[in-house]
């Protein structure tokens, strides 16, 4: 039996995190894992029935899950609270030890037209950024009145390290290459973060390692993304390339993420926010929710073979010609869900299921 907590939270998040969790339920039922599903407030909906966007109850599941799978939070109705719904985010990813947040970008082959840079720029681009997830400037000191502002941004030795290894073990598992992203140019932070990246290195001989200043990253992810394997960087740069590195597919909807860290629950979740413009329309792309399913599949049970099941469901989805409107299509983001399914039950149960499926379901995107 495996726990799975859901936090739908805001605007989009809901519609996205019910496509993925109907996929973890066909994955549980097909293979017999008895995953059970229980949903939390979380977010600004938290904050509307608790008075706090990350209730005591919310976190308490989410310690006892074996993952949480989460939507998005945010959105204008709490833009002026005292208490923002974002502010839920960064303590649950804190109060989960939750340090390394794993961002990866691959375009797939078939699909280069649906990026708005030139083919010849993006075939074969496959990046993952690793962004350390509790530090930075998100959680040092901060103080605000009527005439200053500051965000504190401080990283340990430890802090740097621990995130250094991470980025070095996954490049082992990849190309070998680990890009560190600083602006070691004119932050202390970053001059320390050069110097540790530096000495972790030494103990992997085998992984190389370059180091770029985080404009001349922006720059390069778009003019040379090839040149990428693995990402290391803080949490703010992080947080900003990974947005930029979803214009190399063509959407902000298709990317996932998982963060893992003290190793308790991973928390999945796609890199989109809330999208307040497309809420309650059926009208958002899950694909990105969906895949952060494939990454609590693969890096949070350690379910290797339903991971691949799902994910070849969804890039078949993908090449299928399934889209969401952000990507030029039609498909409801109920139909893309479908789909996926259908795809996922003719990978798990043969071509026959596939074809009652097909009956059962409208028929959305043939
Ligand atoms: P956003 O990611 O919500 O939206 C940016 C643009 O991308 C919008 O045009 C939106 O329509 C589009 N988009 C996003 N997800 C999409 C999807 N799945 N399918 C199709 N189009 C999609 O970013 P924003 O507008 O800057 O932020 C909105 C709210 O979400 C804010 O309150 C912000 O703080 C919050 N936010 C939350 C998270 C999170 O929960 N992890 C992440 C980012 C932003
Ligand atoms: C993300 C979001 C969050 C972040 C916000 C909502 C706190 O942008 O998950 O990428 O900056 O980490
Ligand atoms: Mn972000």
């Amino acid at each position: 039996m495996k726990r799975i907590v859901l936090l739908p939270g805001d605007g989009i998040g809901p519609e996205v995190t019910r496509e993925a969790a109907s996929c973890l339920a066909m994955i549980s039922d097909s293979y017999g894992l008895g995953f059970t599903f229980e949903s939390h407030d979380f977010g600004g909906v938290a904050i509307d029935r608790h008075g706090t966007p990350l209730p005591d109850a919310t976190l308490a599941a989410c310690k006892a899950a074996d993952a949480v799978l989460l939507g998005a939070v945010g959105g204008p109705r709490w833009d002026q609270a005292a208490e923002r719904p974002e502010k839920g985010l960064l303590a649950l990813r804190a109060e989960l030890g939750l340090f390394a947040n794993l961002r990866p970008t691959r375009v797939l082959s078939g699909l280069e037209h649906l990026s708005p840079l030139r083919k010849q720029y993006v075939t074969g681009a496959d990046v993952l950024v690793v962004r350390e997830l509790t530090g930075g400037s998100y959680f040092g000191e901060k103080k605000l009145d009527a005439d200053h502002g500051s965000d504190l941004c401080t990283y340990s030795r430890t802090e740097v390290e621990r995130i250094a290894h991470v980025a070095f073990r996954t490049a082992r598992a990849r190309k070998g290459r680990v890009t560190s992203v600083d602006k070691a140019n004119v932050l202390s932070s970053s001059k320390l973060w050069r110097r540790v990246v530096e000495e972790v290195a030494t103990d992997y001989p085998d992984v190389a390692l370059d180091h770029l200043y985080v404009d001349a990253a922006a720059m390069a992810l778009i003019m040379a993304p090839r040149r990428f394997d693995v990402i290391l960087t803080e949490n703010m740069f992080g947080d900003i390339l990974s947005d930029e590195l979803s214009a190399l597919v063509g959407s902000i909807g298709l990317l996932p993420s998982a963060s893992t860290g003290a190793g308790g629950p991973g928390l999945f979740e796609p890199i989109h926010g809330s999208a307040p413009d497309l809420a309650g329309l059926d009208a958002a792309n899950p694909a990105g929710a969906i895949a952060s399913a494939v990454m609590l599949l693969q890096a949070g049970l350690g379910l290797r073979e339903a991971a691949t099941m799902l994910g070849d469901a969804l890039e078949a989805t993908l090449k299928s010609g399934c889209w969401t409107a952000d990507l030029g299509g039609s498909a409801t983001c109920s139909e893309f869900g479908e789909k996926v399914r259908e795809e996922l039950a003719y990978r798990l149960t043969g071509r026959d299921a596939h074809l009652e499926l097909i009956a059962m379901n409208r028929g959305c995107c043939g």
